[in-house]
């Protein structure tokens, strides 16, 4: 029987909980050719929430196209990968190279069929002509401008998902921006979602002075209901014969820190323990065994995070976990966890958010990882 959780990639519409008002948007919005800008902190459920979109834009008639920018080391490989990826809404490969030499020729793009040993095919890209900033920006346009010209002349939709978006201003920053903002806004028929996780970034790109101000709608990823979420896992458990008892749900939600991912994760290797003991029922004991093998399995990787920081982001990430992350910097909480002066306490959690191990959220510092949490928690002094 197979685990019915799932973590570290994207979710199978059997794993996937709640978001019904958000797919239903970001559906509509592609398919009225918007340009969505999709905002969340790591490990939300962007990706699966995209993927989702896609397919229902599918099945409601446009061509698809799914492109991860962080994936690629340069902006000419962006762009080559972006391109094939645009040649796949042909389904035959000698169509789609026949295409991409027809629609990009004045760029010079060399394409050949990629036979790799399984007996795929695979079309293979290259611009071996574009070496020179300029020749890049030209290519760029071209290859921008394609979702258009196919819309066109199949007659068809489309909806393209760009995804870990904040990448593109690595490649060369505000001109890619302006390059890629020209372009679709003339591309009627295409919508696109640009979705990203680091949302300081992401904001910044919807800046009043950037390309993307006020491009589309702009759709923030929040938490999953608790009540739902524990009431899916719940159902879960049931559906593949374990009776969870009362409770389960919420501990394993709360004990997650009601991050999708880690979620999964606990439930998922909850589920894992109870099977393999061939057990029909499980508890909150069983979940807390589960919890304490993981933090056994992390310890040299936390050890590792906990020796790369200073003295006094340690103190202060211990006070984040012992707090729960409010009131850091009044004198009363910095007397009792011993932490110096207000000014220092918060340059190490900012530092500490830089690094991606606490994240603001309202009035309050979070541990990113909560078994990173627990860790700190029951390890560190
Ligand atoms: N709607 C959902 N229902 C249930 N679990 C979910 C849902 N969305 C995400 N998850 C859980 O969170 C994990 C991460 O999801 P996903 O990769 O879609 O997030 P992401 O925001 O794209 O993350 P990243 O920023 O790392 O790319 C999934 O593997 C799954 O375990
Ligand atoms: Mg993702």
């Amino acid at each position: 029987m197979t685990n019915p959780f799932v973590y570290g990639e994207v979710v199978p519409v059997s794993a996937f909980v709640n978001r019904e008002d958000e797919l239903d948007r970001l559906t509509r919005d592609l398919l009225a050719g918007q340009k969505v800008f999709l905002i969340s902190p790591r490990r939300y459920g962007k990706s699966s929430l995209v993927r989702q979109a896609l397919r229902a834009a599918g099945r409601g008639g446009a061509l698809v196209v799914d492109v991860t920018v962080s994936s690629y080391s340069s902006y000419v490989a962006f762009l080559e990968g972006y391109a094939r990826a645009l040649s796949s809404t042909e389904r035959q490969t000698g169509r789609a190279v026949s295409w991409l030499r027809e629609a990009l020729s004045a760029v010079g793009p060399e394409v050949r069929i990629d036979k790799s040993g399984a007996g795929k095919s695979q079309v293979s890209l290259t611009f071996p002509a574009a070496r020179t900033d300029r020749d890049v920006s030209r290519l760029a346009e071209e290859v921008f401008a394609l979702p258009g010209r196919i819309a066109q002349s199949r007659r068809r939709k489309m909806a393209i998902a760009l995804d870990e978006f904040q990448a593109i201003a690595g490649f060369d920053g505000g001109n890619v921006e302006h390059a890629l903002r020209a372009a679709v806004q003339h591309q009627r028929d295409v919508g696109y979602v640009f979705s990203g996780s680091e949302p300081a970034l992401m904001e910044r790109m919807l800046g009043r002075s950037r390309p993307f101000y006020k491009a589309g709608p702009v759709l923030r990823l929040g938490r999953i209901p608790a009540d739902r979420f524990a009431d899916f896992l719940e159902a879960r458990f049931r559906s593949t014969g374990i009776r969870s008892s009362p409770g389960l749900g919420l501990a394993i939600v709360e004990l997650a820190g009601n991050l999708p991912y880690d979620v999964q994760r606990l439930a998922h290797e909850l589920w894992d323990d109870v099977r393999a003991e061939g057990r029909r029922t499980a508890g909150l004991e069983d979940l807390h065994e589960t919890l304490r093998r993981l933090l056994g399995e992390h310890q040299s990787l936390f050890e590792a995070t906990w020796q790369r920081l200073t003295l006094a982001q340690r103190a202060a990430l211990r006070a984040a976990v012992l707090q729960e992350g409010r009131e850091l910097l009044s004198g009363d909480t910095r007397a009792r966890y011993r932490l110096s002066g207000a000014s220092t306490v918060q340059a190490s959690l900012a530092a500490l958010v830089r690094e991606d191990i606490l994240a603001r959220e309202a009035e309050r510092y979070i541990v990113v990882d909560s078994l990173l949490r627990e860790w700190v928690a029951r390890k560190t002094y």
